[in-house]
């Protein structure tokens, strides 16, 4: 049999799609592999392309250029904006392969409020919810004298993962729905806000492949997501994650794939929803039964650096099987172990920090995979370049021992500016 192999494109910069290249680089069916903008450590993987991934004309010239078979996209900006639909109405573009939803399967992700229909019409659990704007403010105001706290404000469109408040005092929580709409504290995205109910539990991150008809579930995984050891302090776009997580057990994940996956592939289907990608369900484990949060519309950072070490089937395999409407051809085969990821960010972040400090000691160690997100090559050397700089990746046996091996790289590798959470994955031993 010959094997068409493929010239492969991924967009974003951040751990994520270090952690992708790195797999994508190792498929048999992986010719050039290309970066666009990638960071630090892409550049082992494949080679880089700086360009700006919100910026479709230029994405179009060098997919062009480098005779691109199939582009992935990491992050949700480009497909919120509709690059997929750029792709397929473009007479040049029209035939090479994407992977991920559509404009309209994209606003799972883009608009809460879009979202939250779709769970209410679709029978997936969920927390109740209301939306307001600047038209109907005074209901917003006498919708939140009516329920309980902690109060949960949501600013409906993309806010960086910044667009969620959660207020113990009534007064506070009308004073920042008031800011949100009136004062646009999250400027388009807050112009229509959501109150949800508060749900009470504990958080797992699930993710699966969708043709918007069949899916794959993937190795679950847990995010930590403040900045704070002890979950303290402002929300980050993740310090740490875990995989697999020991609370997902059989008779929860049944309950996520009748209740939550599978309803979600029947709505987007009957609902004519274009999606052919990652779809990434935000859960709340409530007394044993899941809640989604929210959806994302692509893998997670820094889950994806636990997730795809443990999927041992070949990745470009499962995408092209995906694109072609094949999903029922593979079985997936998970690695056992446990993978679990320590974030390096510089300090300060997710506010003020320092960028470009000369990042020492890099070499992995075995059973470790150091993953680059905040990070640029400079001649030899690698500087940090982000607030989340890298994810120090471990495996092990037992989640004590991924940890440890995480948790080694992470003290060794070394920066005037570094900081690191030092209890991730502690709640789950
Ligand atoms: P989101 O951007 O929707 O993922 O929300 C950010 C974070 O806020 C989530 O990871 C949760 O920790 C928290 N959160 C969001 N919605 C709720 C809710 N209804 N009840 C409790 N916590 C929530
Ligand atoms: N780590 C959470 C996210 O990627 O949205």
């Amino acid at each position: 049999m010959i094997l068409l192999r493929m010239n492969i494109m991924i967009l974003g910069s951040g751990g994520r799609e270090h952690a992708l290249a790195w797999k994508i680089s190792k498929s048999k069916l992986c010719d050039n592999l290309y970066i666009a903008p990638g960071n630090g450590g892409t550049s082992l993987e494949g080679e880089n392309i700086s360009i700006d991934i919100n910026n479709f004309k230029e994405i179009k010239n060098h997919v062009l250029i480098k005779n691109i078979d199939l582009v992935i996209v990491g992050p949700e900006e480009p497909l919120v904006r509709g690059i997929v639909d750029y792709f397929k109405h473009d007479n040049e573009l029209k035939n090479i392969k994407i992977f991920g939803p559509g404009r309209n399967g994209a606003k799972l992700e883009g608009s809460k409020d879009f979202s939250k229909e779709f769970m209410f019409r679709n029978n997936i659990p969920c927390g109740k919810s209301k939306t307001f704007n600047k038209d109907n403010l005074e209901n917003g105001y006498k919708f939140l004298e009516k329920i309980k706290p902690p109060y949960v404000l949501k600013a409906d469109g993309l806010a960086a993962g910044k667009g969620v408040l959660i207020l113990d005092d009534l007064e506070e929580a009308k004073k920042e729905l008031s800011k949100m709409i009136l004062d646009e504290k999250f400027g388009d995205a807050s112009k229509n806000v959501l109150v949800e109910e508060y749900l009470d539990g504990i958080e797992v991150s699930v993710f699966a492949i969708t043709d918007g008809n069949k899916y794959l579930i993937l190795p679950e995984a847990k995010d930590y997501k403040r900045i704070g050891e002890k979950d303290t302090g402002p929300n980050t776009g993740g310090m740490g994650a875990v995989s697999p997580v020991n609370f997902a057990d059989e008779e929860f994940m049944k309950k996520v794939e009748d209740q939550v996956i599978k309803r979600t592939v029947n709505g987007i289907q009957k609902e004519n929803l274009d999606y052919k990608g990652f779809i990434f369900a935000g859960l709340m484990n409530v007394k044993g039964n899941p809640y989604v949060i929210e959806y994302n519309v692509r893998m997670g950072d820094p889950e994806t650096q636990v997730v795809i070490p443990r999927i041992k089937n070949d990745l470009l395999d499962i995408i092209n099987n995906c694109l072609e409407n094949n999903l029922e051809k593979l079985k997936l085969d998970f690695d056992e172990r446990y993978a679990t990821t320590v974030i390096l960010a510089a300090d300060g972040y997710p506010n003020n920090y320092n960028k470009g400090d000369k990042i020492n000691n890099l070499s992995e160690e075995n059973n470790t995979k150091i993953f680059h997100a905040g990070t640029k090559r400079l001649d030899n050397e690698i500087l940090s370049n982000g607030g989340r700089v890298l994810a120090c990746t471990g495996f092990g046996k037992q989640i004590n021992e991924a940890l440890s091996n995480s948790y080694n790289m992470a003290k060794k590798i070394s920066w005037k500016n570094k900081y690191f959470r030092n209890d991730i994955g502690k709640d789950l031993i």
